[in-house]
């Protein structure tokens, strides 16, 4: 491999026009908080029913408890379904709660979630694309009839899947028909500081991706537009879509992790069972000792960031080039674990390579808290959970501005050949 003398300080000068000045993402984002501030306050400030009964119009319910956790994903929900699936003998003898699923902590997802909303919605997903409408209606009838016969034979039956956080009103309105009428549904959704909730689902899409985004560019790709209610906040949006349950617990992920209570713990104990004093802290600590730990392992930040200064890299090596026809090809692409597994070559943030030059390059940690002051403040305040009392970690990206030709040297030897 050789490379032109000049290629390098040409490479470096083009890397940061690549790079987008990070000042300019926190202009877009104050703006569009301080727009929906502005919206909120016009709106008045009497939204907080969340915590108690939303709709007292309605008679109180009489039926089984139906507890629906509903993630979101990146905060333990894989955990907690395993947990679930696991100790299900357990949490009925001990404790009296049914878990209405079986056999899969994912089950939740391909028995129900979307298998309705291949009928509710006319929604084709990855988890129904290849089955016969039979099939994926065969699917349903066994999700939903294993999660009857819990609500005909128990009082407290909890279900869980973070894909519930697609479902919008007409697959709830769909969900509720489906199952017996009198049954009172509580739904559980976790809160997870921005900042983190955002790295950490850039982190998980960039495990399959050979050309990933930069953080700062996935955080601008993240901005949804307002929803009717002038949420422009996906965590927002989510309490506003459990508007028409009978009651909803929102709880803060950060805050359960400083006290010690694992999700599976507040799902049982708090949210099913609503324990107090010593029956809460033996229903915790029991919990606690049999859930799993996170397994979950996302790599280094600075690997993504790897990932994409060698895809620039090669691309400056091939615009070098006369003749490129001798360049291997840039594996662009998502993959699955399979394809990785098979693969293990294949350039993305979880190649040993990768995270190994990842480990040697100067990084910069920053907070991005700040970014989000404002929707995070507006969900404590509406749903009155407990918040955190820290803020969250800093998150550390490759430094370009502080790379040497060694560093460069290093993200080189990695790129394909040209
Ligand atoms: C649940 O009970 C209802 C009657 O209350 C009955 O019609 C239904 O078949 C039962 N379902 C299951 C799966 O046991
Ligand atoms: C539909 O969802 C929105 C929240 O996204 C809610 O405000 C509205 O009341 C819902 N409509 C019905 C008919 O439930
Ligand atoms: C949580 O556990 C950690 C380590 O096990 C301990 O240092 C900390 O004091 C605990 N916090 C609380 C609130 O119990
Ligand atoms: C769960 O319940 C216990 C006992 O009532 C309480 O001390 C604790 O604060 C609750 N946890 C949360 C997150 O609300
Ligand atoms: C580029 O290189 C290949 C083989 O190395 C050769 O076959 C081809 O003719 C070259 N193309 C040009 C335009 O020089």
């Amino acid at each position: 491999m050789c490379l032109h003398p000049y290629a390098l300080t040409w490479a470096f000068f083009v890397m940061l026009f690549i790079f987008e000045p990070l000042a300019k993402l926190v202009s877009t984002v104050a703006r569009s908080t301080d727009s929906a501030d502005k919206r909120e306050q016009r709106a008045g400030a009497g939204l907080s029913s969340f915590a108690s009964p939303a709709s007292s119009s309605s008679a109180p319910c009489k039926g089984p408890k139906l507890i629906i956790h509903v993630g979101p994903q990146k905060t333990g929900t894989t955990a907690i379904q395993e947990f679930l699936v696991k100790t299900s003998g357990w949490l009925q003898e001990q404790w009296g709660v049914s878990v209405g699923f079986h056999g899969s902590g994912k089950a939740v997802v391909e028995y129900i979630v979307h298998p309705l909303m291949y009928f509710c919605n006319g929604k084709r997903t990855r988890w129904n694309l290849r089955l016969s409408e039979e099939k994926v209606k065969q699917k349903l009838k066994d999700g939903l009839g294993f999660l009857q016969s819990k609500l005909n034979s128990s009082q407290l039956v909890v279900l869980s899947s973070e894909d519930f956080q697609k479902f919008d009103n007409k697959s709830w309105q769909c969900f509720r028909s489906e199952i017996r009428a009198d049954t009172c549904q509580t739904a559980v959704v976790l809160h997870r500081s921005s900042a983190t909730w955002i790295a950490a689902r850039w982190s998980q899409g960039s495990k399959y991706d050979s050309s990933p985004k930069s953080f700062s560019s996935y955080v601008a790709s993240k901005m949804e537009s307002a929803d009717a209610h002038g949420d422009s906040d996906k965590q927002l949006q989510q309490l506003n879509r459990l508007r028409p349950f009978d009651r909803v617990i929102p709880v803060s992920y950060d805050y359960l992790k400083e006290v010690n209570c694992s999700g599976a713990a507040f799902l049982i104990c708090n949210a099913s069972l609503g324990l107090t004093g010593k029956n809460w802290l033996q229903c915790r600590n029991s919990v606690n000792g049999r859930s799993s730990k996170l397994r979950n392992k996302s790599p280094p930040h600075a690997a993504i960031d790897v990932v994409r200064l060698a895809r620039h890299f090669y691309e400056m090596k091939q615009a070098m080039r006369k003749n490129v026809s001798r360049c291997k090809p840039w594996p662009i692409g998502k993959w699955s674990d399979g394809y990785l597994f098979r693969h293990p070559d294949m350039m993305t943030s979880t190649n040993p390579a990768v995270i190994q030059v990842a480990k040697q390059i100067p990084v910069k940690c920053e907070n991005f808290d700040g970014l989000f002051r404002s929707e995070t403040q507006k969900w404590f305040s509406r749903t009155g959970a407990k918040r955190p009392r820290y803020g969250s970690k800093d998150i550390c990206t490759a430094d370009v501005a502080s790379f040497e030709a060694k560093h460069w040297r290093l993200i080189g030897k990695i790129a394909p050949d040209c």
